[in-house]
């Protein structure tokens, strides 16, 4: 069974797939670790973000055992992501191991962008993970007052503002709901609430998942 979770940067799909990951007993990636790492890659070898070559060669060579690294976590390693995510090549590159991952038994969730639409279409269930621009930079804003970052509100906003109109506005494989894909507003919705919520669409969907 594929789980598609797909929305933008801090609506809260990263937790959700989690959750629902470890409830159903599937396995789980995060897809924006893949390109956050090739970011990384591609700067630690001294190219732009925006060398094609450099990108796809990062994103051929890429080595799963890498994602755990601590240093993709953070808005530099995100913004990075989403410039070598606009490289149609990097994506393609990226694709096979994403499909690979998808279809392990018993089941499992892949969080991004374009899961529901490009890397698994053929999802068993597609939730489009949402929250206005507002709510979403207040809660990196806390996360970051939380670490102690003395960063101010708006320039958070404006941070997510931008990834949205890069991601949403690339011609491949940009963010946009499927036309199956259920949405799930997590605006006004603690993790616990929008984690019920999640498995109540799933239940809707195929049934009673995980009990
Ligand atoms: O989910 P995230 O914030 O870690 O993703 C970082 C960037 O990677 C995101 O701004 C765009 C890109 N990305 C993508 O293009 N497709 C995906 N499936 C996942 C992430």
């Amino acid at each position: 069974m594929i789980i598609a979770i797909d929305g933008p940067a801090a609506s809260g799909k990263g937790t959700l797939a989690k959750r629902l990951a470890e409830h159903l007993g599937f396995a789980c990636l995060d897809t924006g670790l893949l390109y956050r790492a090739v970011g990384r890659d591609v700067r630690s070898r001294g190219f732009r973000l925006d060398d094609t070559w450099a990108a796809v060669a990062a994103a051929r060579g890429l080595d799963p055992v890498s994602l755990t690294d601590p240093g993709l976590r953070g808005t530099v390693a995100g913004d990075a992501a989403s410039i070598v995510a606009r490289i149609p090549e990097v994506r393609a590159a990226l694709l096979a191991y994403q499909r690979d991952f998808a279809r392990q038994p018993p089941g499992a969730v892949l969080d991004g962008r374009d899961i529901g639409t490009v890397v698994c279409p053929e999802a068993d269930v597609k939730i489009f993970v949402t929250a206005s621009p507002e709510v979403r930079a207040r809660r990196r804003f806390s996360e970051f007052q939380a670490f102690g970052m003395d960063v101010a509100y708006e320039t958070v906003l404006a941070d997510i503002l931008t990834r949205d109109a890069r991601d949403a506005g690339r011609p491949n494989a940009p963010m946009v709901v499927a036309t199956d894909a259920m949405l799930l507003d997590t605006s006004n919705l603690s993790i616990e609430a929008a984690f019920d919520a999640a498995v109540g669409l799933i239940k809707r969907k195929i049934g009673q998942p995980g009990r």
